[in-house]
C-alpha cells in the first residue's frame, strides 16, 4: 500500500533525530545562559521509565521521590516541584506573607524585582524595597539594618520577608553574612526566602553546603533547568506547613500537574548527574565550570579587559563599554565563530566545559578582536550604574 501525500508529508515532518544529546546539542556553544543547556540521553531514558500517576492527587512516586530527595539535600521538611524558578519564588513569597501592609527587602538586582514581570506586586500586594549593597557584591547585615522597617508606626509598611539571591549574577553571598542576616531576621520575627536558582553553584564552589545555606531560610527555590541541564522545573523547599500552603497557591495559578513524572524524572537525573549526589555537589560537574570561568576571565583581563563583577562561579561579566565594543558587535563576532553570545555576560555552564576545546579558542580570538592592541592593565571591577536588563538593549 502506498502512502497518501498527506501521510508522506507528516512522515517528512516528523523529527528523524534524537535531540536529547547534551553538549552535542545547541547548548554546547551557547554562552548566553545556563538555561540553554540541552537535556541528555539519560534524562530521556529516565522519562521513558518514570511513573505516570497524578501529582495533583499526590500519587506520583517519581515526583514525590524528587521532592523528598531535594528536601533531604537541603535539610528541609518538604519540597514542592514547580514549573519554573519564577513560580518557586512567587509561591514562596505568597506563602510567607500573610496580610498587608507588608514589605519585602531585597538586593536591587534581584530576579524577583527585575525579571518576574512584577509578580510580587500582583500576587502578594507587598511593597518591595530594594537595597544597593555597599560593597557592590552582596548585601550585608548593615545594609539590611539601614533599610528594614521594624516599627509599627501607622505610616510604615513593615518588612516581613528578607529575600536573598545566591548566586546573584554568578556572585556568592558568603555563608557567614547569610547567617548574620538570618539571625537578625529571626530575632525580629521576619521570614527569610532564598532565590537559590543557582544555589547548586554556591555549594559546588565549596562556600558551604546546601544544608548550611538552607538552614538560614524559611524557603529556598532551586532550579533544575539552568546549570543542571533539565528541560523544565524547579523545587521549592521549606517546612511542611509552608509547602502545604505553596501547593495550594500553585494549584490556584494553574501549576498543579497531572502525570508530572515526565518532567520530574529528568530533573532527578539533572540533580544526580550534574550537581552530584551529596549536599556539596560530590561527584558532580559544576566545579570544573568554575575553574574554566576563571580561565576565561583571565584571558580577558590579560588582554587589558575589565570585568563588571568578580568571577565567583560560572559567570564572567565582561565590561564591553570599557572595551568600546557594543553588545551587537560582540554578538556578531560570536555568530561568525559559531558561538551564541548575549551582551558581555558569558555563562560557562557544564556543556560549555564539555565543549571547551571548541569554545575556548574561539572565545580567545573574539577577545583579541575586541581588545587587540590594549595594554596589560585590566582586571579591576568597574561598578555598574543605572538600570540595566539582561534582556533589553540599553
Ligand atoms: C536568579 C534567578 N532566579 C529565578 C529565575 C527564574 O527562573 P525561570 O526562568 O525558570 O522562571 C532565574 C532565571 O534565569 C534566575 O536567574
Amino acid at each position: 500500500m502506498s502512502l497518501s501525500n498527506e501521510d508522506s508529508a507528516s512522515k517528512m515532518a516528523a523529527p528523524r533525530h534524537n535531540a536529547w544529546i547534551g553538549s552535542d546539542g545547541a547548548g554546547g556553544c551557547d554562552l548566553r545562559s545556563d538555561t540553554m543547556t540541552t537535556p541528555t540521553a539519560s534524562m530521556l531514558a529516565a522519562i521513558q521509565s518514570c511513573t505516570l500517576l497524578d501529582d495533583v492527587f499526590n500519587e506520583d512516586p517519581t515526583t514525590m521521590d524528587l521532592e523528598s530527595h531535594c528536601a533531604a539535600l537541603t535539610g528541609k521538611e518538604a519540597g514542592l516541584f514547580v514549573l519554573s524558578g519564577t513560580m518557586g519564588n512567587q509561591l514562596a513569597l505568597r506563602s510567607l506573607l500573610t496580610q498587608p501592609p507588608h514589605g519585602v527587602l531585597c538586593d536591587y538586582r534581584s530576579h524577583i524585582v527585575k525579571y518576574e514581570a512584577g509578580g510580587v506586586a500582583t500576587l502578594t500586594g507587598a511593597l518591595v524595597k530594594t537595597v544597593v549593597p555597599k560593597n557592590g557584591v552582596y548585601l550585608t547585615l548593615e545594609d539590611i539594618k539601614a533599610n528594614v522597617y521594624l516599627d509599627d508606626d501607622v505610616h510604615t509598611c513593615p518588612t516581613r520577608v528578607i529575600s536573598l539571591e545566591n548566586t546573584l549574577n554568578g556572585m556568592i553571598m558568603p555563608l557567614q553574612e547569610v547567617r548574620r542576616i538570618s539571625a537578625f531576621a529571626r530575632q525580629h520575627g521576619l521570614k527569610m526566602h532564598c532565590d537559590g536558582a543557582r544555589l547548586w553553584e554556591v555549594a559546588a564552589s565549596g562556600a558551604g553546603s546546601l544544608v548550611d545555606f538552607a538552614s538560614c531560610f524559611d524557603t529556598v527555590s532551586l532550579c533544575f533547568s539552568k546549570g543542571l541541564g533539565a528541560p523544565i522545573g524547579s523545587i521549592l523547599v521549606g517546612s511542611k506547613d509552608v509547602i502545604k500552603h505553596a501547593r495550594w497557591v500553585r494549584k490556584s495559578i494553574g501549576g498543579g500537574l497531572r502525570q508530572s513524572g515526565v518532567v520530574t524524572a529528568a530533573a532527578r537525573v539533572a540533580v544526580d548527574e550534574t550537581f552530584g549526589k551529596g549536599p556539596n555537589g560530590e561527584g558532580g560537574l559544576l566545579r570544573n565550570t568554575h575553574v574554566l570561568a576563571q580561565e576565561v576571565s583571565k584571558m580577558w583581563t590579560d588582554l587589558g579587559g575589565k570585568l563588571v563583577h568578580p568571577v565567583h562561579t560560572n559567570m564572567v561579566w565582561l565590561d564591553l563599554d570599557d572595551a568600546n565594543c557594543t553588545g551587537a558587535r560582540f554578538e556578531a563576532l560570536g555568530r561568525e565563530a559559531g558561538l551564541k553570545l548575549l551582551g558581555g555576560r558569558l555563562v560557562i555552564h557544564y556543556q560549555i566545559y564539555q565543549n571547551r576545546d571548541f569554545v575556548i579558542p574561539r572565545l580567545a580570538n573574539i577577545f583579541k578582536a575586541v581588545l587587540g592592541g590594549r595594554g596589560q592593565s585590566g582586571g579591576s571591577h568597574a561598578s555598574q550604574d543605572g538600570e540595566t536588563s539582561m534582556y533589553r538593549s540599553q
